[in-house]
C-alpha cells in the first residue's frame, strides 16, 4: 500500500529533522515547511546526505495564511506533523503575545488550510509541560492537564491540544494524535544532525554542550535541595532518534485508531541533573565544570513519563540509552568542529 505523503512544519528544526530522516528511511514521502527562525537550511543537505533524498522545502511562516494555502494547493498531503513554533520558556514570559501569535495563530492557520484542502490527519508536538504540577511524578496521559501551568509557552501547548479536540468534534473525519514529549536530547549517529539553536540556549543539554565547548564557563545547576536521591531535579531524557521513531509509529497508526489519541513519548526512567553531568563527563573524559545555584522558578523536583500507552498502542518504546545520547552529542560536536575544552 502506498505510504502517506507527510508535511513536516518546523521540519528543519531539532526534532523535525530527525523525524524527516526516520520517515524517509521508513519509505514515506516527506516535505518540509519552515521559516528558518530557529534552524538552518543546511539541515536539508544533511537529511539528504543521510537518506539520499532531499525533501521538497517551503520557506514559509505559519503566520502567513496565504503562503500556507499555496503549499497545501501544491502538496496533496495525507498527514501533517506540526513541529513549528516557539519553545523558549523564559522568552514566552517576556513576549506572551508573540508566543500566542506564532504557536496558536499559526496552528489555526494550519488547521484552516487542512480543512480547506481536505487533509484530515495531524500529529502535534505537545509537551510534558501540559501536566503542570501533577500529583504524581510519573505522568500517565489521563492525568488532568492545564492546571498550574507556569508560563505562556506551556499554555500554548495546552490550548492547542484543546483546539485540536474541538476541531475533531466538529469534523468526524479529522484525526488527531497529540505527542507529549519529555526531554529530548542527543543527536543523529551520523553527527550530521543535532540541536543547534540560533538563540541563547535554555535547556540543560544545549547548555552542557556550550560549557564543553568553552563558550560558557560552567553549568549552573538549579538547586540541590530537592527531595530526590542526590537533591537535583529528575527528568525523563529521551534520545531524539527514539523520539523521531515514535513519530513514524504515530504516522503508521493514526488512520486506524480512535479520533483523538494522546501519547507520552519518554523512556519511563528519570535521571537527575547530577547524573547527566556524570554521564557527559564519562563520555567525554572531561570533568564538566559546574556549580550549584538557587532553584529556577517553576521547576518541579521530578517528572517522568509513563510510556506504556505508547508501547501498547504504537508498538513503540525507546531503545537508546543515556550513554548513546552522550556519545552522539559528542560526535555531533566534533563534526561541527567544536573542540572539547
Ligand atoms: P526547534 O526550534 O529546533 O524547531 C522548531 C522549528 O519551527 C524551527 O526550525 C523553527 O525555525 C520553526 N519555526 C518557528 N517559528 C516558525 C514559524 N512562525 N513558521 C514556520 N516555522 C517556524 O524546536 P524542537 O526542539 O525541534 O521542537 C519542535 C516542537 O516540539 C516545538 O513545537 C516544541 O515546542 C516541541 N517540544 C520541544 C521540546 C524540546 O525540549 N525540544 C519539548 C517538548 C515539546
Ligand atoms: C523546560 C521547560 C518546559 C519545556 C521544556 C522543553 C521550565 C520550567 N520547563 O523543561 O516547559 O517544555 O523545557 O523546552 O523551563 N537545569 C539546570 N541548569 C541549567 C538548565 C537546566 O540545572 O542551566 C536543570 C533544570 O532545573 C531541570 C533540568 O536541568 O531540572 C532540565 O531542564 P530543561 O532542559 O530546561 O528542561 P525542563 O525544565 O524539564
Amino acid at each position: 500500500m502506498k505510504k502517506d505523503k507527510v508535511l513536516l512544519t518546523g521540519g528543519t528544526g531539532f526534532i523535525g529533522s530527525h523525524t524527516a530522516v526516520e520517515l524517509i528511511q521508513a519509505g514515506y514521502e516527506v516535505e518540509i515547511l519552515d521559516n528558518l527562525y530557529n534552524s538552518k537550511i543546511t539541515a536539508l543537505d544533511n537529511i539528504e546526505k543521510i537518506t539520499g533524498v532531499r525533501p521538497k522545502f517551503y520557506e514559509v511562516d505559519i503566520r502567513d495564511g496565504d503562503a500556507l494555502a499555496k503549499v497545501f494547493a501544491e502538496g496533496n498531503f495525507d498527514t501533517v506533523i506540526h513541529f513549528a513554533g516557539l519553545k523558549a520558556v523564559a522568552e514566552s514570559v517576556e513576549k506572551p503575545l508573540t508566543y500566542y501569535e506564532v504557536n496558536i495563530g499559526g496552528t489555526i492557520n494550519l488547521l484552516e488550510c487542512m480543512q480547506e484542502f481536505g487533509v484530515h490527519k495531524i500529529i502535534f508536538s505537545s509537551s510534558a509541560t501540559v501536566y503542570g504540577e501533577p500529583d504524581s511524578p510519573l505522568c500517565v496521559e489521563n492525568l488532568p492537564v492545564g492546571r498550574n501551568l507556569a508560563n505562556p509557552y506551556g499554555r500554548t501547548k495546552y490550548f492547542i491540544e484543546e483546539i485540536l479536540r474541538d476541531v475533531a468534534i466538529s469534523d468526524p473525519e479529522f484525526k488527531v494524535t497529540i505527542l507529549r514529549y519529555f526531554n529530548p536530547i542527543g543527536a543523529h549517529a551520523s553527527g550530521l544532525l543535532g540541536e543547534d539553536p540560533n538563540d541563547k540556549p535554555n535547556n540543560l543539554m544545549p547548555i552542557v554542550m556550550k560549557v564543553a565547548a568553552g563558550e560558557i564557563p560552567e553549568l549552573s545547576i538549579f538547586g540541590n535541595d530537592y527531595d530526590t536521591p542526590d537533591g537535583t531535579c529528575i527528568r525523563d531524557y529521551i534520545h531524539v532518534v527514539d523520539l523521531a521513531k515514535g513519530h513514524v509509529a504515530a504516522v503508521e497508526k493514526i488512520g486506524d485508531v480512535e479520533q483523538v489519541q494522546v501519547y507520552n513519548l519518554g523512556t519511563g526512567r528519570g535521571l537527575s541533573v547530577m547524573e547527566i553531568v556524570k554521564a557527559f563527563s564519562k563520555a567525554s573524559g572531561m570533568a564538566l565544570p559546574h556549580k550549584i545555584v538557587g532553584r529556577r522558578a517553576g521547576d518541579l523536583a521530578a517528572l517522568c513519563a509513563d510510556p506504556s500507552h505508547a508501547e501498547e498502542m504504537l508498538g513503540w518504546k525507546t531503545e537508546l540509552t543515556i550513554d548513546d545520547a552522550m556519545r552522539d552529542t559528542l560526535n555531533y560536536l566534533e563534526k561541527q568542529g567544536v573542540k572539547i575544552k
